[in-house]
């Protein structure tokens, strides 16, 4: 492990407030933070300075961590590139924007990258003991910057995921299509089966426990061995049934499921079950 760096925060919120407590209890110490609220009981907690501007934060630390929103963070980058950065280490927590985002900074000589947590701060309490053990992504434009965010991370007992800077958008589309779009057809799965019945409670427990037990066979067994259902059991007239079905239901719905049949073919020939006929029923397009 290198020698820790002094850390700075800018942006108090869920994400830098969990961060800078589980660091300082990880013996890193916390230099100065900045953020719009004076963050008064963050600075109490992890023994930092208040600082008032956000180019101070720099000149206190090592490390500078921006959890600001998202549309906050050049803007702020900005402010903080007129002072003098020449091996301080500069990253935002942002998932959904690359180390683009602070090149201004990186013009001014700091080492630029990010750190994006993969895990929803729901409330600080709850992130403060859940987080532990996630996996962060890491860009890092400078080998120091990548080993301080590797030792930072193996601090929080997390796991690595090292991507490419500037691939930040294809990292964020992945995960949005994980969380996000999951949310979304277990959604279409209940307007669909409360066409059937108008008892929410019923079907709300069929779809939680199905949706549960899939992620647990996704964790423990991976792909494809996780994939169930009448793909992988060759069972095309079941599959034929059901776009006659949600064809009668919703063309959106049926033209979703042909989609996203097809995204699984290859997962049910890994399996060695023959996709021929399920090719024809679903079209090759
Ligand atoms: N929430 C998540 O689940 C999650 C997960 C991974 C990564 N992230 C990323 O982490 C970053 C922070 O997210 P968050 O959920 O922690 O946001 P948040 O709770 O809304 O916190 C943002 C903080 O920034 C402060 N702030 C806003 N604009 C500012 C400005 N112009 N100058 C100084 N301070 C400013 C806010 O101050 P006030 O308190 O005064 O408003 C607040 O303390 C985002 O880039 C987000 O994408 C979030």
């Amino acid at each position: 492990m290198s020698q820790k760096p002094v850390l700075g925060l800018i942006g108090a919120g869920k994400v830098g407030q969990v961060l800078m407590r589980l660091l300082y209890k990880a013996d890193y110490q916390i230099g100065a933070i900045y953020s719009r609220t004076p963050p008064t009981a963050l600075a109490g907690q992890v023994q930092a300075i208040i600082a008032s501007d956000p180019r101070d934060v720099a000149a206190h630390a090592d490390l500078v961590v921006i959890a600001l929103p998202d549309d906050a963070i050049a803007e702020v980058a900005a402010r903080v590139s007129s002072v003098a950065l020449d091996g301080k280490g500069v990253v935002h927590t942002s998932g959904a924007h690359g180390v683009d985002q602070l090149s201004v900074l990186a013009e001014n000589g700091a080492m630029t990258g990010s750190l994006h947590p993969a895990y929803p701060f729901a409330s600080v309490e709850k992130a403060l003991t859940e987080l532990p053990g996630s996996t962060f992504a890491i860009e890092a434009e400078n080998n120091l910057l990548a080993v301080w965010l590797g030792d930072i991370v193996r601090a929080l007992n997390g796991s690595i995921l090292s991507i490419p800077p500037g691939s930040k958008a294809l990292y964020h589309a992945a995960m949005t299509i994980a969380s996000n779009y999951t949310v979304t057809l277990y959604a279409l799965a209940q307007q669909l089966l409360l066409t059937l019945s108008d008892e929410h409670e019923a079907v709300d427990g069929a779809l939680n426990a199905l949706t549960a037990a899939t992620v647990e066979n996704l964790r423990t067994q991976g792909i494809p061995d996780a994939l169930t259902g009448p793909l992988v059991r060759g069972d095309v007239s079941t599959v034929a049934a059901h776009l006659v079905a949600l064809e009668q239901y919703d063309q959106h719905a049926a033209d979703l499921y042909r989609q996203l049949a097809r995204q699984t073919l290859p997962m049910v020939r890994a399996r060695g079950v023959a996709t021929d006929e399920l090719e024809n029923l679903l079209g090759r397009s």
